[in-house]
């Protein structure tokens, strides 16, 4: 089968596809693109390819395109993309609104081509075996689930990561949404949702900088989602726990543990030799064997939005928690 001609667009975050493209043997990593035309050389020498500021330069020789760039920008630069016939992976979030994902998503069906959303944390070999573990209901099933991401981001003032309109909300939506398509992809689909944010310890940004979310789903199972940026000093008790009527799973940074009334048994362990990158790499691949196939990507637009459209309602709902004052005497 022939390679994938491809190229990575904004290269902080877009590091990773471009070192997953260059491992990847299905592909054939033309271009490196950022702003920044020094850090596009640095790259394009290490990785062997050829580099340019100008991402609509390069459209006639590329087949696939990730853009890891400002949330504000993933709609226009995915539209002209799908425009073009490119198949696009895209950094998370889809885009800012819900018109503008439909936008991209329609785009892409009448065009024919593949849209993925990069959902790294799906492609942890721990969390996939998490999922096959609560799929086969080996340890029974999930009634309630615990997420932690004491995340902490320098303050950024004037940056787009501080601006609502171009980040699209808080760190809930910026990373949270990451957490909110694991507790969908492992619980199923949500029924109800709340949530409550806040500035403080981030007033630099204009949106929340740590927030707290609960989620109902169909089963009827709960869970809850702290995220932040502002945790500079912290100790997760693990990235994740899931309780089941048979055990608890514990998830950490890259290993799976299951309390059972037999005692703690470890699931998955990195294996010494794990090879670096290698979730970028799985989900690359993904994209790249989607393309080849024709087969729809796991995280396509629609599955991409699912962990959005339940954000959004967070924030909706933000506004009318029940008041507690006056209550206390
Ligand atoms: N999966 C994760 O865990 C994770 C982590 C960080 C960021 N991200 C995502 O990656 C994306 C980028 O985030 P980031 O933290 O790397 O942002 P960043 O601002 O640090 O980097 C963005 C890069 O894009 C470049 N850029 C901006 N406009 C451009 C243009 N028109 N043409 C070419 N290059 C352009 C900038 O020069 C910069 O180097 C976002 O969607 C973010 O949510 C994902």
């Amino acid at each position: 089968m022939n390679k994938v001609r491809t190229a990575v667009v904004g290269l902080n975050m877009g590091l990773l596809h471009a070192h997953a493209y260059k491992l990847s043997e299905k592909s054939d990593l033309r271009w490196v693109v950022d702003l920044d035309e020094t850090k596009a050389s640095q790259v394009a020498a290490e990785l062997g390819c050829k580099h340019t500021s100008d991402w609509k330069a390069i459209l006639d020789d590329v087949d696939a395109i990730s853009f890891a760039t400002p949330h504000h920008m993933h709609a226009p630069m995915a539209l002209e993309a799908i425009a073009a016939g490119k198949h696009v992976l895209l950094e998370k979030p889809l885009a800012n609104s819900e018109e503008d994902c439909l936008k991209i998503i329609q785009a892409a069906e009448e065009k024919n081509v593949t849209l993925m959303l990069a959902y790294i944390v799906r492609f942890r070999a721990s969390v996939q075996r998490l999922k096959k573990a609560l799929d086969e209901e080996e340890y029974g099933k999930p009634f309630n689930a615990q997420c932690w991401i004491q995340g902490y981001m320098a303050p950024n003032p004037g940056s787009w990561f501080s601006q609502k309109d171009k980040l699209g909300g808080g760190v809930l939506f910026s990373h949270g949404c990451h957490y909110i398509d694991l507790l969908i992809w492992l619980l199923g689909d949500p029924v109800s949702v709340a949530g409550l944010g806040t500035r403080l310890g981030t007033e630099w940004m204009e949106g929340e900088g740590t927030h707290h979310g609960i989620l109902q789903f169909k089963s009827g199972a709960l869970a809850h989602l702290f995220t932040s940026w502002a945790t500079k000093y912290k100790s997760p008790p693990a990235l994740l726990h899931v309780h089941t009527t048979g055990g608890c799973f514990i998830l950490g940074d890259d290993k799976l543990e299951v309390v059972t009334p037999e005692g703690r048994i470890t699931l998955y362990e990195p294996p010494q030799s794990k090879v670096a990158n290698s979730s970028a790499l799985g989900e690359v691949e993904h994209f790249l064997d989607s393309i080849q196939t024709g087969q729809r990507p796991m995280t396509d637009g629609y599955e991409g939005m699912k962990s959005h459209r339940a954000i959004w309602a967070m924030y909706e709902h933000q506004g009318t928690p029940i008041s507690w004052e006056g209550r206390q005497d």
